[in-house]
């Protein structure tokens, strides 16, 4: 016999309650309070109970494990996020924002691996529509490619069974559909219960599942954490909308490490990766022009060299303005207070401009330094030698700080052709200064920074 009952969700951060309520307690969002119906078959609760008594508990020591080679994507970038390829029994999650790409990025998958069987899911477009991008991003596609548009989930799993496909793409989460609940696509119950479906078609069948989700508007995934907790991976697709260059960023990864990225382009041919991403994000002019200074920050595991820019200019409205692009104003704020109070630098009646070349946020505080050139040769009007670059922390007494991988970063600055590279005095610890050609500047304190800076 069914049964139904009803409960009220948060559609903002999925929290559950019986009655309505008006300001939802966990996020603090107002009016975000739907009622849903579940049905759920009597008969279900008693298969559940009888196949929890079935398992019993094993030693480590005699689970066998079986070997499964990784499918490769034929992206490399996506390897690498995925820790190694496609894990087959995998659920994989791809979030982003809408028009980020992607569609196009799992479609592009499809193409290329022309060794498998791939069903792409689609609840968003029609079939026309996916040939159409489907001819203008591959030349050669996948014969093997199928394309079905069905929303609703108990017959998506009969088609997977007539097919027996290698990999299911499932675009989107969002808007798949299960009899077993009542209400809308897109509803919190409707996202969990579906994706738990697939959750339980991928761990028992080991075919790799992909599925995309929409992000909410503070960035999150809509249909909340729970869906996070659910898969095994959780791959954020991220970028500017102004620039080409899109990231895949790892959240969770259960069968690798969460700090690798791969970086995309974003071109009329859909995505291309960016493997030597440095070389694209250095602006590549012959003048010089004060103001800019090149920083070797870690994204991930990847050293990368990102042009930063500041503009230092008198303050013609009484209050000077702070802006910046790409990084965080509390710390650009604290980094002029430094200047200020260290180098005696006069910049409270100045209005001071900072952005990182290329649309990308730079979390990595190695990024500092170069921060600090930066501002200074735009106030010295001095141009930094474009040969130079930065890495280094800044503490509030203008000390420079060791950053770690210091290695990697300055190999990357040295592989560039680079020929100097300021940083942190308290990192040449155990450095093997004869392996690189770069000439390497250390740094104790900010003002030494100011005296070498513009020999
Ligand atoms: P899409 O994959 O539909 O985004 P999502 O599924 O994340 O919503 O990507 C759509 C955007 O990508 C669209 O704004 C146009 C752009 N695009 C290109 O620039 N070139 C291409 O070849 C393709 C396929 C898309
Ligand atoms: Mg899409």
């Amino acid at each position: 016999m069914a049964k139904s009952s009803s409960f009220f969700y948060c559609k903002n951060c999925g929290y559950q309650s019986a009655t309505w309520i008006g300001k939802c307690p966990s996020c603090g969002e107002w009016n975000t309070f739907e009622q849903e119906v579940i049905h759920r078959e009597e008969k279900q609760k008693g298969k559940a109970l009888t196949t929890l008594i079935k398992s019993k508990p094993k030693p480590i020591s005699e689970i066998a494990l079986e070997e499964m080679p990784r499918i490769a994507t034929g992206f490399q970038e996506l390897d690498a996020v995925l820790g190694g390829g496609i894990v087959r029994g995998s659920l994989t999650l791809l979030g982003g924002e809408p028009g980020i790409g992607k569609s196009t990025l799992l479609l592009q998958m499809g193409l290329a691996l022309q060794k498998y069987k791939v069903l792409y899911i689609s609840g968003e477009e029609s079939e026309t529509q996916l040939k159409m991008r489907a001819e203008r991003i591959c030349r050669n596609p996948n014969k093997n490619l199928f394309i079905l548009t069905e929303t609703q989930t108990q017959e998506i799993v009969k088609h997977i069974e007539e097919l027996n496909p290698d990999i299911v793409i499932v675009d989107s989460i969002q808007t798949m559909q299960s009899v077993l609940i009542d209400s809308a696509a897109g509803s919190i119950s409707q996202i969990k219960e579906c994706a738990a479906e697939f959750q339980h078609l991928a761990k028992t069948t080991a075919l790799p599942v992909f599925l995309i989700g929409h992000i909410t508007k503070d960035g999150s995934i809509a249909g909340p954490k729970i869906l996070e907790h659910i898969v095994d991976t959780v791959l954020q697709f991220e970028g500017d909308q102004h620039y080409g260059y899109r990231i895949v960023r790892c959240i969770k990864n259960r069968f690798g490490s969460t700090s690798e990225l791969g970086i995309f382009e974003m071109n009329s041919t859909g995505l291309r990766e960016v493997n030597n991403p440095s070389e694209i994000l250095l602006s590549h002019h012959d003048e010089l022009f004060s103001g800019t200074a090149v920083a070797a920050v870690l994204e991930g595991n990847r050293p990368l060299m990102i042009e930063t820019q500041a503009l230092v200019s008198s303050a013609v409205y009484g209050t000077p303005q702070r802006s910046a692009t790409g990084f965080d104003l509390r710390r650009l704020n604290m980094l002029l207070a430094v200047l200020e109070k260290r180098c005696r630098f006069k910049l409270g009646a100045k209005d001071v401009f900072l952005n990182i070349v290329g649309g990308f946020n730079i979390d990595d505080p190695a990024i500092n330094l170069a921060i600090m050139a930066a501002i200074l040769s735009s106030t010295a009007d001095i141009s930094v030698d474009s040969r130079t670059c930065f890495a280094g922390e800044m503490g509030l007494s203008g000390e420079v700080r060791p950053v770690p991988h210091i290695e990697q970063r300055i190999a990357e600055a040295d592989k560039l052709g680079f020929q100097r590279f300021f940083l942190s005095k308290y990192n040449m610890k155990g450095l093997d200064v004869t392996k690189y050609q770069i000439k390497l500047i250390p740094i104790g304190k900010i003002e030494e920074l100011l005296k070498v800076l513009f020999e």
